[in-house]
């Protein structure tokens, strides 16, 4: 399949390409797109045809649900049972934005884009790009991560082009996105709403405006037992090539830690490579090292993750190391990446004596 790329002005997207890009989608094809989060991969949600489509290009187990994404609000009540009080509040403190809520699903959306569930999880983007895209196809467009099933998701149409090309009928470039980090995820299907997946929107601006919402136990707990109620969360994810560690603990001990680490590997004939604060960068030797960010500047570092796990992946690391990065607002959301990526393999330095 021939893929077109079109670049647009994130702001003032043209509208002749919105409407070929929405053409597109309303006859069943595929298009990716940027989101203020990641780029996604869409279809029309309403269509069965469309969400196998998405399935195959990303080569994701059709058990993995898909977010339907809409431009409005009046949209909601088409696809879901009913909006809890909650869910109306949410929806209005931070829609459009960078959060997705579940929902009983109506007899609109197809099973083949819950992935079988009788449930649906929706969002408003806040992209103008998006937006429009969502407009012209139809007003309901299921968009995963726009990135092959187990990479890391594209935070730039490159990262887009590198996974799909020859497999979607558009690309639409609308340069860098703002954030970096998929959605918060909040499920409004059980008594107390859960937090499925952390996001930008953290717990607590979540409990200002609602009240209690709880985290889901399989994203705090690493035991196989407990499985994520996002059928997404439990798959190993965004891993790069060679094995990632975390490493946590005081600046001095964590560089100290990884220097030893990254000479034993050269020793036995590796390459190391190294993930860290702007800062730290110059304190590592020995191991190709890249700075993420600077530490007090935790957008810098959530903008940053996933390109850099995607760089790594071109060098020939053979083993990699990083930084723990427990940020005050959005250190639960970037640590849930990373400890994704490394299968959860974290040496706690502070607690190993
Ligand atoms: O920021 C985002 O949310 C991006 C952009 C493109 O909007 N999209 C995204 O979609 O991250 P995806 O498919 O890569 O991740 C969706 C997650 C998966 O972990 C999936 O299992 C979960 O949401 N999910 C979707 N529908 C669900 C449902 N009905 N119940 C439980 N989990 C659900
Ligand atoms: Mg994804």
């Amino acid at each position: 399949m021939d893929t077109k790329v079109v670049t647009v002005d994130q702001e003032k997207p043209d509208l002749q390409v919105m409407r070929m890009a929405g053409e597109i989608l309303r006859k069943g094809g595929l298009v990716a797109f940027p989101t203020e989060t990641v780029y996604g991969l869409g279809g029309d949600g309403l269509n069965a045809g469309s969400s196998k489509k998405i399935y195959a290009a990303k080569g994701r187990p059709s058990d993995n649900p898909l977010i339907i994404h809409i431009a409005d609000l009046e949209s909601l009540e088409k696809i879901v049972k009913s909006v809890p009080p909650k869910a109306k509040l949410l929806a209005e403190k931070f829609w459009p934005g960078p959060l997705t809520m579940i929902f009983s699903k109506s007899s609109r959306v197809p099973y083949e884009t819950t992935g079988g569930l009788e449930s649906v999880a929706v969002r408003m983007p806040s992209h103008p790009v998006a937006l429009a895209i969502i407009r012209e196809g139809g007003g309901y467009i299921a968009a995963p991560s726009a990135n092959t099933s187990g990479r890391p998701s594209p935070t730039r149409a490159e990262h887009v082009c590198e996974d799909l090309t020859g497999k979607i009928d558009m690309i639409v470039d609308g340069g860098a996105v703002g954030i970096g980090l998929e959605s918060t995820i909040v499920d409004f299907t059980e008594e107390v709403p859960v937090i499925l997946r952390p996001g930008y929107i953290n717990q607590e601006m979540i409990q200002e405006v609602i009240g209690p919402v709880r985290m889901d136990r399989g994203l705090l707990i690493t035991e196989e037992k407990v499985r994520p109620k996002a059928p997404g969360m439990k798959y190993r994810h965004y891993a790069p090539k060679a094995q990632l560690t975390i490493v946590q603990g005081s600046s001095s001990q964590v560089t100290a830690y990884i220097n030893a680490q990254c000479e034993k590997a050269v020793r036995e004939g590796k390459k190391p490579g190294v993930i860290a604060a702007d800062e730290t960068v110059s304190a590592y030797r020995g191991a190709v090292v890249k700075g993420i960010g600077a530490r007090n500047d935790e957008e810098e570092i959530a903008r940053n993750l996933f390109a850099v796990l995607r760089e790594f992946d071109e060098e020939d690391t053979d083993i990699l190391f990083s930084e723990a990065f427990d940020t005050p607002r959005m250190g639960q959301a970037i640590m849930n990446r990373l400890l994704k990526a490394a299968g959860h393999h974290i040496i706690d330095l502070d607690s190993s004596f």
